[in-house]
């Protein structure tokens, strides 16, 4: 039996759809209505929920995901991103659950891109910090963990709210969209991260994997490859990541080398042109 917490995020929704549509049983835990179980990380998760009694892997999808939320809120999303996970994962531990960490690129500190799994870490915002501590935690254990670092998720629903379906949305609304030209994203499908969380439960993995799409660019090249398929070009402006006044400096360049996962996994990795006629809802370019 896997439990998916967080089950109704964006991540947690698709984890969930691909196990149970690949044989898995499930139990869900969400903060909301819905769920099997209610798991609000706020606070400390206790007792043990008694329906995970017979879990063998838990996927931790929940998260305060948002960079400036974390950096406006430091105490709070320290609390939830770190001390009640930590204490959550405890228990998965004395359970012999085995935990797949949700993790991030921004763990790096986003110099020189391209980063190795063994790579230093050393995050420049409050939200890579909060991975950092609690993966140092999961390295310091004997017991089983996956961490899973990824790169900016997407998926290719009307409801994307990742940069993909914002840049579409704004586009569509005949706005303006200004876009970095000094910061890199890799699109990565939320699909393929849920087949390959799939791929870890079924082969037994363990450690450390990079998941991260195929295609990395600057944040102006993917406003471009959007705009050029709805003809609206002229809409997209040049700036830097600093002229955006965001709540902390961000990093530049946090991109994952993702050899470790290309060798070892049997599937494949999703470009976003490959998703972009789905998302447009346009005829697929050939
Ligand atoms: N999206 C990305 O681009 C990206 C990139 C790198 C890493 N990640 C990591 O991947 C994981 C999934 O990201 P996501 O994009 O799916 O997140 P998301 O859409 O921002 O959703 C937030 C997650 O936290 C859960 N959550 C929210 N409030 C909660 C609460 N009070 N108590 C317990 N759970 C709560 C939500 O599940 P419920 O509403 O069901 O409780 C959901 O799973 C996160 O750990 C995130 O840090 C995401």
């Amino acid at each position: 039996m896997i439990a998916v917490i967080g089950s109704q995020g964006l991540l947690g929704r698709h984890v969930m759809a691909h196990l149970v549509r690949s044989g898995y049983t499930v139990v869900t835990s969400s903060h909301r209505p819905g769920a099997d179980v209610c798991i609000d990380l706020r606070e400390p998760v206790k007792p043990f929920p008694f329906r995970f009694r017979n879990v063998s892997w838990a996927v931790l999808c929940s998260a305060i995901s948002g960079l400036d939320q974390c950096a406006r809120d430091v105490a709070g999303s320290y609390r939830f991103n770190v001390v009640h996970t930590i204490e959550f994962i405890e228990q998965l531990f004395h359970h012999h659950v085995v935990p797949i960490f949700c993790s991030s690129d921004l763990v790096f500190a986003g110099i020189s891109g391209n980063y190795a799994e063994h790579d230093p870490r050393n995050p420049s915002t409050e939200y890579g910090r909060q991975k950092k501590i609690v993966e140092d935690y999961l390295l310091g254990q004997d017991r089983p963990w996956i961490i899973l670092r990824l790169s900016k998720l997407y998926a290719t629903t009307p409801d994307d709210r990742s940069p993909i379906g914002d840049t579409v949305r704004r586009l569509q609304y005949g706005e303006r969209v200004r876009c970095a030209v000094d910061q890199m994203i890799t699109p990565t499908y939320v699909q393929d991260v849920a087949r390959i969380i799939e791929w870890c439960i079924r082969t037994n993995r363990r450690g450390c994997y990079h998941v991260a799409g195929p295609q990395s660019m600057t944040r102006y090249e993917l406003g471009l490859k959007i705009a050029k398929r709805l003809q609206a070009e002229a809409r997209i402006e040049r700036c830097s990541i600093a002229e955006l006044n965001l709540s902390e400096i961000r990093p530049l360049n946090n991109t994952l080398d993702t050899h470790k996962l290309r060798s070892d996994y049997d599937g494949s990795l999703t470009t976003l042109d490959e998703c972009l006629s789905e998302i447009l809802q346009l005829p697929v370019e050939r």
